[in-house]
Parts: C-alpha cells; sequence; structure tokens
C-alpha cells in the first residue's frame, strides 16, 4: 500500500528529460519526428492529447474502406509532399462537373448556373483587393446575374438561392463560418495537377505510415518508444537554456527544444494560459488575426447503396423547402431566420466503399449543429436526401449516421486556418509571425512552432503540415550540428 503511494508520487515528482520533445502527433508533428529519424536524431518524445495519432487526419473504417471525418483530398500534384510520397495509392481526382444537381425536388442538368457561379469565384477569389470573398462575390453577382436575370423571376430566385451553394463550397475550402470573414486576398499557392485526388480506400492516415516509411512493409521507424499518448501538455515554460513542460496528468518533462505543433483553435483558446512566459506581439496578433472556424461532415453507411453510378449531389435549398424546415425538423439551432439543415449542401461517395456517403453541414452554426445526437443528425441529414433525392431514388435507411466534432475537441477547436481582413495587414504575413521561434537568453531557439497554420503558403492543407514539420526539424538539425 505504501510502496505503492510512494512510487506514485516519484512517478509524479519525475521530470523526464529528453533533447527535443514534439508536442502534437498530427501530421506535422509526425514529419518532424521523420525527418530527425532520417539523420540518426532518436533523443526526442512526442507528447500526443489522444490517444491516437494523426489529429485531423483519421480515418474511420466504414463497410470495405476507409473514410475520412477529416483530410480527405490531396490537393494538387506538382511540389506537393503528399503526392509524392502517396501518388502509387492515390485514385483519379473528384469531378464535381459529373454531380447532379438538385433544385429543390428538381434535378437541374448541365449545370449552368454552378459554371457561371464558379467562374464569378475565380473573379473575386485571389484578387488584390482588400474585401472579403462573401463582399467581392455578391457585388459581382449583384452586377452581373443580378442584371442579367432582371426579368426572368425564375432564374432571378433560382440564382439568389443558389448563392447559398456558392458561399457553402467557398467554406468548404476555408474551413470559415461566413464568406464574409475571408480575405479575397491570399497567399495561398495552387499547384498543377489535380486538385481533389483521393486515397483509394486506404484513408489520409496512410500518409502518417508513408512518412515513417512504414507501407507498404512495416520496415521503417518504430516510435512508439518515443510516442506518448494521452498526454495533454498544458504548460510550457521557457528556461533560460531550456523547457520545461507539464502535463494535464501531472507528469513533468523538461526539454532543450520543443516543436509545438496543435492547431490555430488550440492557440486561440489557451496561448495566455499554455506559455511562461506568455507569448509577444507580433505573434499574439497573428494568432488573434487569422481566422479558424468550423465545419461538419457527417458519414453515412448503408446496408444497400441506392445512388447508383453517381458520385456527387448539390442540394440547392429553395424557399418551399426552407419554410418547411420549422415544422418538419422541429429541433437544432437556428440563426438570422436560417435553419441548420439548410446548410447541408453536397453529399458524395467515397472510393473503394460500396455503401459510405459523405456530407458537408456549414455556416455559423456548426459549433451547436455538432451537439446535436447521433439520430437526430439521421433524422434532419435523412429529410434532406429524401425530400431532395427522394423522386429519382429509392433511398434505403442508413445503417449508420456519424457526424465530425472537431470543433467541440479540445484539442483541434475547428477546422483549418484561413486568411481574414485583418490577418492580411501583417508583413511579411502572419503564418510567419506564427512560424516563429522563440529564443531564449543564450540566444538558442527553444521554442519552435510548426503545424498547418504556420505555412505562408499551403496552410489549411495536410502537405502544407508537413512541409512545417519537416522547416522546424531542418531547424533543429541545424541548432544540433548535425549532417
Ligand atoms: C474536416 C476536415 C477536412 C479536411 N480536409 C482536408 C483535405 O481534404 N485536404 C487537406 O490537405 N487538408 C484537409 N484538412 C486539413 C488538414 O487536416 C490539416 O491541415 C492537417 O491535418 C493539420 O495537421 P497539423 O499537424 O498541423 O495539426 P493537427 O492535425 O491538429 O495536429 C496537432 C496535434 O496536436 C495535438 N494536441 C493539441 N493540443 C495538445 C496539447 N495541449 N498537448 C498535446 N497534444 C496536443 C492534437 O490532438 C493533434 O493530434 C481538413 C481538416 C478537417 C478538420
Ligand atoms: C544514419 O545511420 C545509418 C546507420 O548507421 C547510416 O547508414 C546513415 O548514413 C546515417 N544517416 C545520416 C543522415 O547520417
Ligand atoms: C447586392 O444587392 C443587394 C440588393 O439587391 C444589396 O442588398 C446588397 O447590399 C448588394 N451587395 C453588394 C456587395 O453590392
Ligand atoms: C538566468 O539568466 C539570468 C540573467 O541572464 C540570471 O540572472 C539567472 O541567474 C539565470 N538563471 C539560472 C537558473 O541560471
Ligand atoms: C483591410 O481592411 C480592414 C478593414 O476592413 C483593415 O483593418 C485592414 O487593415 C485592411 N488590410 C490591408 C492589408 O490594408
Amino acid at each position: 500500500m505504501w510502496s505503492l503511494l510512494v512510487c506514485a508520487l516519484l512517478a509524479i515528482s519525475y521530470c523526464y528529460a529528453e533533447k527535443i520533445i514534439i508536442v502534437g502527433a498530427g501530421a506535422a508533428g509526425i514529419a518532424t519526428a521523420a525527418r530527425l529519424l532520417e539523420h540518426n536524431v532518436t533523443d526526442f518524445r512526442i507528447l500526443e492529447a489522444e490517444g491516437r495519432i494523426g489529429g485531423r487526419i483519421h480515418s474511420l473504417q466504414i463497410g470495405d474502406a476507409y473514410v475520412d471525418i477529416g483530410a480527405q483530398y490531396v490537393h494538387g500534384q506538382k511540389g506537393n509532399t503528399v503526392y509524392e510520397l502517396s501518388k502509387a495509392y492515390l485514385k483519379k481526382g473528384k469531378d464535381f462537373d459529373k454531380a447532379l444537381l438538385y433544385y429543390g425536388s428538381t434535378m437541374k442538368t448541365g449545370n449552368t448556373l454552378l459554371d457561371e457561379f464558379i467562374s464569378l469565384a475565380e473573379e473575386t477569389t485571389y484578387t488584390n483587393v482588400n474585401v472579403s470573398i462573401g463582399e467581392a462575390f455578391s457585388s459581382r453577382y449583384n452586377a452581373t446575374c443580378l442584371k442579367k436575370y432582371k426579368d426572368d423571376l425564375k432564374m432571378l430566385t433560382y440564382s439568389h438561392d443558389f448563392l447559398r451553394t456558392i458561399e457553402c463550397i467557398i467554406l468548404t475550402v476555408d474551413g470559415a463560418f461566413s464568406w464574409n470573414k475571408i480575405s479575397s486576398m491570399s497567399n495561398f499557392k495552387f499547384q498543377s495537377g489535380e486538385n481533389f485526388l483521393q486515397w483509394d480506400g486506404l484513408g489520409y492516415k496512410t500518409i502518417l505510415d508513408l512518412l515513417l516509411k512504414n507501407y507498404p512493409q512495416k520496415t521503417g521507424y518504430n516510435i512508439d518508444n518515443q510516442l506518448s499518448l494521452e498526454k495533454t501538455v498544458t504548460r510550457i515554460i521557457l528556461k533560460n537554456n531550456s523547457v520545461k513542460l507539464k502535463c494535464k496528468d501531472g507528469s513533468e518533462y523538461s526539454s532543450d527544444h520543443v516543436v509545438f505543433t496543435p492547431s490555430l483553435g488550440v492557440l486561440k483558446h489557451e496561448h495566455k494560459n499554455l506559455f511562461m512566459p506568455r507569448l509577444e506581439r507580433p505573434k499574439v496578433d497573428a494568432i488573434e488575426d487569422l481566422g479558424f472556424d468550423g465545419v461538419i461532415k457527417v458519414i453515412l453507411e448503408f446496408a444497400t447503396p441506392w445512388w447508383g453510378k453517381h458520385d456527387d449531389f448539390f442540394l440547392v435549398w429553395n424557399e418551399e423547402k426552407r419554410n418547411n424546415l420549422a415544422k418538419d425538423i422541429p429541433f437544432g439551432p437556428t440563426k438570422d431566420g436560417d435553419h441548420w439543415l439548410s446548410w447541408f449542401y453536397l453529399v458524395g461517395t467515397s472510393p473503394k466503399n460500396s455503401k459510405a456517403l459523405v456530407g458537408w453541414i456549414l455556416g455559423p452554426m456548426v459549433p451547436e449543429v455538432e451537439k446535436l445526437s447521433e439520430d437526430q443528425m439521421k433524422t434532419g441529414v435523412m429529410y434532406a436526401l429524401k425530400t431532395f433525392l427522394g423522386k429519382d431514388f429509392d433511398i434505403t435507411e442508413p445503417t449508420k449516421v456519424i457526424h465530425s466534432k472537431w470543433y467541440m475537441n479540445p484539442n483541434i477547436r475547428g477546422a483549418y486556418s484561413y486568411e481574414t481582413l485583418i490577418s492580411k495587414k501583417h508583413d511579411p504575413s502572419a503564418q510567419e509571425a506564427l512560424a516563429e521561434p522563440i529564443t531564449a537568453k543564450d540566444g538558442v531557439p527553444r521554442i519552435l512552432f510548426a503545424g498547418e497554420a504556420t505555412s505562408s503558403h499551403r496552410f489549411a492543407t495536410v502537405d502544407g503540415a508537413i512541409e512545417t514539420g519537416y522547416r522546424e526539424a531542418d531547424r533543429l538539425l541545424k541548432i544540433l550540428k548535425v549532417k
């Protein structure tokens, strides 16, 4: 009894010493570890709050294959780190041109408005004008569509309802709650090649094995002894020539260097408590100025698939369908006269998986919608699918409906970072301010920052996150003078 207690006390008070501590085992943390291992640096430890590695990469086995409730697509080919590692396991990109588009219960063929709006969106994003995407798009819409269809009430109404769909597409890309928050200027760099490549049934989690050279054979790096799961770091204390870390479970670590990789959402919420001394400007400004909101993915599993050869369905809500929502789905949040379900706009198949569909819900109610029970979510999305597609398809009952909860997860607190009107004030960029290491009294960089949001040109992506992990590992290798 006493010896147990003494052991427990010893375990709590013992301070583990490491050369390098990596906080977070998402894409950035695993990439940091992989690069260190490549250079035979093994004296590091990864502290990960969750009981699994991957962070915002989370592949779930549904039916015959893996389905991603987090990152899903590989965006681009040329110069894309993920593409280089994984091209043998990817499937040709999604072809959204082949999607079926339903306006109310009517299938629209030709998707003319979609094409028209996509080209408007292309004109109003990545501009040099300091306005939000929402404002830029709306004013172009007013100047073009509104004029063009002013004597055609049917088209005018349709294009007005379609505005919501285009906003949803933009929110899917940027992860914001409103397109009025996203800057129309952006440093994001597109890469040539396909922009929506998908894992052919293996799930995005395979990238973690590929980084550690453990796929297709498990003959690469074994990090089991360097990885501590369910270790939430609560305090990072900068000393004269080292860093001390405290964890939620009472354990303490001391290290020469820390690589901090948790999301911008975690930083926004915790930076004042996490860092001792507190972070300074311009890093704090960058944390506050960059955007980090949320999106919801809904995975539906069916015993009998009903969608035939079709891959994707856009659901464009009309006034009648919106008006029925309060009566037919009398639960869940509403905001500014909008019902939460009217932000459910796209559902599509997942590669190699004959049984699963993946849907998207966006907009300002995401935090509240996440809190719905699985039964409520199922009732809502099945109502939407039946009311839009029920005339043309024999929709079967799902065997399982699960939705993502990234925003309420204290280890993520949202989706992916985006550039706001204010973040564009930073020179050279808010992401670079975020990436700047913290140097101790001895002049040595001690706390380093990696993660998706610290990438100036590929933020919000997995390849961007990996590049930042490599960047900080390289910085360490230089400090440690490892060749
Ligand atoms: C729904 C969704 C869809 C997406 N789709 C795509 C896509 O199609 N293509 C694409 O390229 N990207 C996509 N992304 C973005 C992509 O997932 C991220 O950019 C990338 O995975 C981020 O990796 P990271 O290592 O920077 O951060 P994370 O993955 O967030 O890793 C940080 C890790 O730190 C841990 N952590 C947090 N706090 C602590 C703490 N206090 N102590 C210890 N550990 C902690 C977290 O648990 C996490 O594991 C998507 C993201 C989401 C949410
Ligand atoms: C790492 O160690 C291995 C085996 O000792 C050696 O072959 C390799 O060259 C080393 N790599 C580097 C980058 O030093
Ligand atoms: C577009 O027109 C509508 C009314 O027709 C107006 O309310 C809105 O402010 C206009 N938007 C922009 C950005 O000009
Ligand atoms: C840290 O550095 C300061 C001055 O640079 C010095 O006064 C202090 O004693 C140092 N603390 C330790 C623990 O070395
Ligand atoms: C853009 O406009 C916002 C106000 O809407 C302002 O705060 C910001 O400084 C401007 N950004 C640039 C780069 O001028």
